[in-house]
């Protein structure tokens, strides 16, 4: 008999709960019990928040947006920021409490869901000694070492349907739409919807854009006697020279700052220089939301499944991974060294390219 925990940590992503289905649903068939933490590590810290998990808690999640564990992108418990009784912020590590309740609950096993921040920290407990597996999540597919994160799959998908609605509306107006897309500081949400939906100009992080290109093609567009353009940009873009736009950083204890603002600021250029009338929208966290699409809910019940097995061969330090479409994994080490990037060598720059969308460049 084993006893497995659960986590989910980060941002949320579509297939969140298909894992939790799946890995509670392995683990049972095999006789071990699952439990889960709520809000990352909150579980660890306040067994209040340790939840079993039995089939019947999870039925028909797997088709459900969300985590019905709850996430939370601000609790690094190796550096959590507390505030004293003097009103001031304090570091404080709970690292230690959490590997002394994880073995005083008996668990063999952490299964640890997450994006890069998640997983940095999945590796730090694994170097404490605490024996875990990690499962690659994110909208933002930007985790090396897998072809594939989950929930990428159904951001791209509701990015795509937003352009195609969005196509009617601005050549109704003769307008220029362009709408901003998450992303950090990866391009495949930008990229792979703005092909799919018909973008005129697609703008990404691994491109440092050029105004002029960009109100270039706009420009011979009209030519063309196309009066409305598309355009879309990540997040995380930056013009040739610039500074990625951000909103400062946010609630306290998170790592990284809210990206956000460079949609607007390509607008008012293009309204300024081209004269044309330009909206810009910005699709947020629509893009986290909703049942995740088939791709992605298989993908996240494979991972889900493989990393139980991974836990009955006793092998822990490393992610489940999808690689040339097999199954397999990694050492987490592998996957949080460096964010993976857009290559520009790829195909899916040269079809963009060859069917006359503009990068910027
Ligand atoms: O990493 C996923 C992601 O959705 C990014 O694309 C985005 O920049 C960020 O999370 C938004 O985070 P929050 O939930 O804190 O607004």
């Amino acid at each position: 008999m084993k006893k497995v925990v659960i986590s989910t940590g980060g941002g949320d992503a579509p297939g969140l709960n298909a894992v939790i289905y799946a890995v509670v649903h392995a683990c049972y068939r095999r006789g071990w019990e699952v439990y889960g933490s709520k809000s990352g590590y909150s579980g660890f810290l306040d067994l209040d928040d340790m939840i079993q998990l039995r089939p019947k808690d999870v039925e028909g999640i797997y088709s459900t947006g969300g985590t019905i564990l709850g996430s939370t992108n601000k609790g690094n418990p190796f550096a959590r920021p507390v505030l004293n009784l003097a009103g001031e912020v304090q570091i404080v590590d709970v690292s230690d409490k959490i590997l002394k309740n994880f073995n005083r609950m008996g668990f063999d096993c952490h299964i640890a869901i997450g994006g890069d921040g998640s997983l940095q920290l999945a590796q730090k407990f694994a170097e404490k000694g605490m024996p875990v597996i990690g499962v690659p999540k994110t909208i933002d597919n930007d985790l090396e070492a897998t072809d594939r994160t989950f929930g990428f799959d159904t951001a791209v998908s509701t990015a795509t349907d937003a352009l195609d609605k969005l196509h009617s509306t601005a050549k109704s107006h003769d307008r220029v739409m362009v709408v901003e897309v998450m992303g950090r500081d990866s391009g495949w949400i930008a990229l792979y919807s703005g092909i799919s939906g018909g973008a005129d100009v697609i703008l990404i992080p691994e491109i440092p854009f050029d105004m002029e290109k960009v109100n270039a093609k706009i420009s011979d567009n009209e030519l063309r006697d196309k009066h409305y353009s598309i355009v879309v940009v990540a997040e995380g873009a930056i013009e040739k020279g610039g500074k990625v736009f951000n909103k400062g950083a946010g609630e306290l204890g998170r790592e990284e700052v809210i990206l956000g603002g460079v949609g607007e600021w390509v607008a008012q250029q293009i309204r300024h220089d081209t004269e044309k009338d330009t909206r810009s929208l910005v699709l947020g966290h629509l893009q986290r939301g909703g049942s995740p699409t088939t791709f992605d809910r298989l993908l996240a019940l494979r991972f889900g499944t493989a990393a139980v097995r991974l836990v009955e061969q006793g092998i822990f330090g490393h992610m489940v991974a999808l690689v040339d479409s097999k199954m397999g994994a990694v050492p987490i080490a592998d996957a949080i060294r460096a964010r993976k990037k857009v290559n520009l060598d790829s195909d899916k720059i040269l079809t963009a390219r060859n069917i006359g969308i503009c990068l910027g460049d």
